[in-house]
C-alpha cells in the first residue's frame, strides 16, 4: 500500500498515529542533526522530520540524499510539532519518519513548483506537467471540475440528456475557419472539425430528443486572444417546442445556479438589454454593468460654437470617470495615447475636469463657457471630482473607440471587481451584417437562426433590417453564451441561404441533409452554448481562459509541450494523397 493518508489530511487528532504517506519532495532543509521535509500531493503539504536522535545513519543519509521533485513514500508517526505553522491545515503537526522509500528521483526542475514561480509563460507551458503541480494551477483545474459537475448536475436534473455528436465531420459555417483532416479512404476528401456541434444538435431535435447538451470541444482556426483558444469546451444546448422566453429562463436558471452553488452570490433576475441599447449606452455588445460610466451623447450641446472637430462629428460621445478629475497633465496623456493607438484608433481626447468645487476646466475651454461645459457635465451624469472624456467621429467607430477607453479606465481605477458578478442578456441582434468587403451579408450568429416573428416581412425588401431571434449572456463584460431560436422550415432556411450567397446548388450540396430533415416534422426548436473556459476563467476571478485549460495553445496556435503542429512523414502523406507545394 502506497500511503494511508493523504498530505493534506492530517491534523492534531492524529498524533501518534502511524502512517504511510507518498508524494513529492516540495523543499529539504537540512539542520545538522535534523532534516527537515514539505512533502506535497494534490491533497496539501505535510512536514515530515528525520531527527539523528530518534533515527539510523542510514535513515538520514538517505534523507539528505532526497533532491526537489523526488517522488517518495514513507512510514512514520504523527508528532505534535514544536513551533505551529497556522497558516498550513496541517501545521501542528509534522511526521517523524522512520522508513523512507524513494520511489523515484527527479532531475532539477526547470522552474519552482510553488505559488510564485519563477518560470516564465514559455518554459511552464513547455513544462505544462510541472506546472500543474503548482497549487494555483492545479486549484484552477479542480475549480473547472466543479463547474462542469454542477453544469452536468442542473441541466440533468432538468431533464436534459447528454448525447455526443461526432469530430470528423462536414464544415459548418460559424464564422471562423476551418481545422480539416483529410480522409485516407476518400482520397481528395476531408473531414472538417466541428466549429460547433449546431447541426447535429438541431437534428437531435428533428429525431425528437427534445432537450440536449453536451461538455464538448469545438475547434475553430482563428486568431488567438485572452479569450480565445483554436480548441476551446462548449456547454453545447438545444430544447425543442420552445420560445426565446423558454431558453432565457431555463439557462439564466443554470447561471444562477452556478453563482449561487460555486461563488455563493445569490442574483435574483438578470437584466435585458437590447443590442441596439448596448451599443447606446456602452459601444459594446458585451456591457460590464459593475459599474456605470454609461455613454452620453453630446451632439446638441457641442454644435455651432467654433470646435470643428466637434462640428463635423457624426457622433460627440462622452463618460464620467468618477473620482478621476484630478487627473496630471501626464496621466490625461495617457489615456490619450491610449485611444491613439492603432488597436483602437480615435484621432483625439477631449477632457472636461469637473473638480470638487463645481469648476470646469477643458481642453476645449476656447470654444466653450462654463454653462457649456456644465450641461455636458448634466448629460453625463457627472458628480464633482469626475473628469468628462469625449470622443467625436463616425458614429459606429467612435462608439467602439469610447468603449475601449471605458475598460481602460475601469481596470485602472479598479472598477472590475473579480469577486463582483453582474450578468445580462443582450437581445435583439441584427439578423444579418453587410460586409463591404466582400459586399454581400453575413450571417450575425449563424446561418440557422430565426428572425424576430415581427420583423419577418422585412426579409424579402429590407433585410438589413431585420432583427433575429438571437440572444447573448454576458458577465462582467464578457460574452459567455450565445443563441437562438433557429428556422425550422424548409423555405425560410432556403431563403437565408438566399441572402448570404449561397447558389441554390451550393446550398443543397452543404445543408441539403438539414433542409431535407426539415421536410420530415422539424419541430420548433432553439438552443444556446456556453464558452466553458471564458465561464470557468470568469467565476474564478480572471479573465484569460488558458489558466483554466490543462493543456493550452500558446498564442500562436501552438502546443510547446509536444511541439504540435509538425509535419508528418512522406508516407503519411502518400497515404493520404497530399503533395506539399515547395
Ligand atoms: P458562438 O459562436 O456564440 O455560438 O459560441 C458560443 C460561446 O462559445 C465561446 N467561444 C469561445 N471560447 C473560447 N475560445 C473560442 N475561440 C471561442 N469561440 C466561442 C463564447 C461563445 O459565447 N452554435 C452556436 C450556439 C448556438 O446557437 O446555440 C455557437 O457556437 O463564450
Amino acid at each position: 500500500m502506497y500511503r494511508t493518508h493523504t498530505n493534506g489530511s492530517l491534523r492534531i487528532e492524529n498524533v501518534s498515529n502511524e502512517v504511510t504517506l507518498s508524494g513529492w519532495v516540495q523543499k529539504i532543509r537540512d539542520k545538522g542533526f535534523m532534516v527537515w521535509v514539505d512533502l506535497r500531493d494534490r491533497y496539501g503539504i505535510i512536514q515530515l522530520i528525520f531527527d539523528e536522535e530518534r533515527s539510523t545513519k542510514e535513515l538520514m543519509e538517505k534523507a539528505r540524499s532526497l533532491g526537489r521533485e523526488f517522488v517518495i513514500q514513507i512510514s512514520g508517526t504523527v508528532v505534535e510539532r514544536e513551533s505551529k505553522n497556522p497558516n498550513m491545515p496541517t501545521g501542528d503537526i509534522e511526521v517523524l519518519v522512520d522508513e523512507l522509500n524513494i520511489l523515484n528521483a527527479a532531475k532539477i526542475p526547470p522552474f519552482t513548483i510553488e505559488k510564485d514561480t519563477d518560470g516564465g509563460d514559455e518554459l511552464r507551458m513547455q513544462y505544462r506537467y510541472l506546472d500543474i503541480r503548482r497549487k494555483p494551477v492545479r486549484n484552477n483545474i479542480i475549480f473547472r471540475h466543479q463547474v462542469s459537475m454542477e453544469v452536468r448536475k442542473y441541466l440533468s436534473d432538468q431533464g436534459f440528456i447528454d448525447v455526443e455528436t461526432p469530430y470528423l465531420i462536414k464544415s459548418t459555417p460559424e464564422g471562423a475557419r476551418d481545422f480539416v483532416v483529410p480522409s485516407r479512404m476518400n482520397k481528395g476528401q476531408f473531414y472538417a472539425l466541428p466549429q460547433s456541434p449546431q447541426t447535429f444538435k438541431q437534428l437531435l431535435m428533428v429525431g425528437g430528443m427534445d432537450k440536449y447538451f453536451q461538455i464538448v470541444k469545438c475547434f475553430r482556426d482563428e486568431d488567438l486572444r485572452a479569450d480565445r483558444q483554436p480548441e476551446f469546451t462548449q456547454i453545447d444546448c438545444e430544447m425543442a417546442f420552445v420560445e426565446q422566453e423558454d431558453i432565457l429562463n431555463t439557462f439564466e436558471g443554470l447561471v444562477k445556479h452556478l453563482l449561487q452553488e460555486i461563488k455563493g452570490v445569490t442574483i435574483d433576475k438578470f437584466p435585458r438589454m437590447s443590442y441596439e441599447d448596448a451599443m447606446k449606452k456602452y459601444g459594446n455588445d458585451k456591457p460590464d454593468i459593475r459599474f456605470g460610466m454609461e455613454f452620453g451623447e453630446l451632439n446638441d450641446l457641442t454644435q455651432n460654437k467654433g470646435f470643428n472637430v466637434f462640428d463635423a462629428a457624426a457622433l460627440v460621445v462622452g463618460i464620467a470617470a468618477p473620482g478621476c478629475a484630478e487627473y496630471t497633465r501626464k496621466q490625461i496623456d495617457k489615456l490619450t495615447d491610449f485611444v491613439k493607438k492603432p488597436q483602437v484608433g480615435a484621432k483625439g481626447l477631449v477632457w472636461v475636469k469637473y473638480n470638487e468645487a463645481g469648476n470646469l476646466k477643458s481642453s476645449v475651454d476656447k470654444f466653450y463657457s462654463q454653462e457649456d461645459l456644465k450641461e455636458w457635465a448634466v448629460r453625463l451624469k457627472a458628480k464633482p471630482g469626475d473628469l468628462l472624456l469625449i470622443l467625436a467621429g463616425e458614429a459606429n467607430a467612435t462608439r467602439t473607440h469610447l468603449s475601449a477607453l471605458r475598460m481602460h479606465l475601469a481596470a485602472e481605477i479598479g472598477l472590475r471587481k473579480p469577486d463582483e458578478f453582474a450578468p445580462l442578456w443582450i437581445t435583439d441582434f441584427p439578423l444579418l451584417e453587410w460586409d463591404e468587403e466582400t459586399r454581400r451579408f453575413h450571417a450575425m450568429h449563424h446561418p440557422f437562426t430565426a428572425p424576430k416573428p415581427e420583423d419577418k416581412h422585412l426579409l424579402e425588401k429590407e433585410p438589413g433590417k431585420v432583427r433575429a431571434n438571437a440572444y447573448d449572456m454576458v458577465l462582467n463584460g464578457n460574452e459567455i453564451g450565445g443563441g437562438s431560436i433557429r428556422i425550422h422550415d424548409k423555405e425560410t432556411q432556403s431563403r437565408m441561404f438566399d441572402l448570404l450567397g449561397f447558389s441554390k446548388e451550393e446550398a443543397q450540396a452543404q445543408f441539403g441533409f438539414l433542409m431535407n430533415a426539415f421536410e420530415y416534422g422539424a419541430p420548433p426548436h432553439g438552443g444556446i452554448a456556453f464558452g466553458l473556459d471564458r465561464l470557468v476563467a470568469i467565476l474564478g476571478g480572471q479573465e484569460s481562459i488558458r489558466d483554466f485549460i490543462a493543456f493550452p495553445k500558446n498564442n500562436a496556435g501552438r502546443d510547446v509541450m509536444i511541439d504540435a503542429p509538425a509535419t508528418i512523414a512522406q508516407d503519411q502523406l502518400d497515404e493520404l494523397n497530399l503533395k506539399l507545394k515547395s
